[in-house]
């Protein structure tokens, strides 16, 4: 992708005075809020309108997976909340992935449908029944990728780890999110396939998450400052 790759910030909190507390801690910035399960689950539509109201741009992870006549009137009330991107997974099929992008058009919204290929936390050699083996989880996921992509979404969130080997089976590149970023060295949590800023923007990111990464660091304000600044030395490196 061209673009600048940017930041999403994941809010991954129990409650919306913590949301709020930690907006308030980053600081003013072009950054998505990622709200995701846990505050969403907790808030309900109520945390995206407010961090709306803080002048933040909302990334509205629910990750949804439903029939798609479900998801249609699901993706229509994400939009009409003015989300501007919202994840479903791409193994809901064409249909449905087609149905989330139709259910915002009609609501009159701009959100953009980015699908979730194969979750980073599945290990190919462990795969639920019916999936080959082996297994080849880049083909897969460059393959739901085109699925995903005909079907209406603006591209795929997708393991940083996974980038190359996914666009060399597509033959292109495509706008991919990618969480599981990690200073170099830091604790990993309990993310399986990790990667620093510098390597995502190197392997060609789109919009890195940013979670315990900045969110759990004693100053998510200055982990954040640094990962921009890593994100800027490493797109002169690729210039
Ligand atoms: O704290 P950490 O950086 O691990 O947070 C990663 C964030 O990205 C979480 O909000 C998680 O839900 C989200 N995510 C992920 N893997 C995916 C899709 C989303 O970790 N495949």
């Amino acid at each position: 992708m061209t673009a600048a790759p940017e930041f999403a910030i994941a809010f991954d909190v129990p409650t919306l005075e913590a949301a709020l507390a930690l907006d308030q801690r980053l600081g003013r910035g072009p950054e998505y809020a990622k709200v995701g399960l846990e505050l969403f689950t907790a808030c309900g539509p109520e945390a995206v309108r407010a961090l709306k109201a803080r002048g933040r741009r909302v990334f509205l992870d629910l990750k949804l997976h439903d029939i798609p006549n479900t998801v249609r009137g699901a993706a229509a009330s994400a939009a009409g909340l003015g989300a501007e991107l919202l994840t479903v997974h791409a193994t809901g099929g064409v249909a449905m992935v087609e149905a989330a992008v139709q259910g915002i058009r009609a609501a009159g919204g701009t959100t953009r449908v980015v699908a979730v290929t194969l979750l980073t936390s599945l290990d190919p050699s462990a795969m639920p029944p019916g999936f080959t083996r082996p297994f080849d989880l880049h083909a897969v996921a460059a393959a739901l990728t085109a699925e995903a992509e005909g079907a209406g979404a603006l591209g795929v969130v997708c393991s940083a780890a996974d980038l190359r080997g996914v666009r060399d089976k597509l033959g292109r590149p495509f706008f991919a999110v990618t969480p599981g970023i990690r200073p170099a060295g830091a604790d990993a949590h309990d993310q399986k396939r990790v990667a620093t800023v510098e390597s995502a923007v190197r392997d060609g990111a789109s919009l890195m998450v940013l979670g315990r990464a900045v969110t759990a660091a004693g100053d998510p304000a200055q982990a954040l400052a640094a990962a921009r600044e890593e994100r800027d030395r490493a797109l002169a490196a690729r210039a």
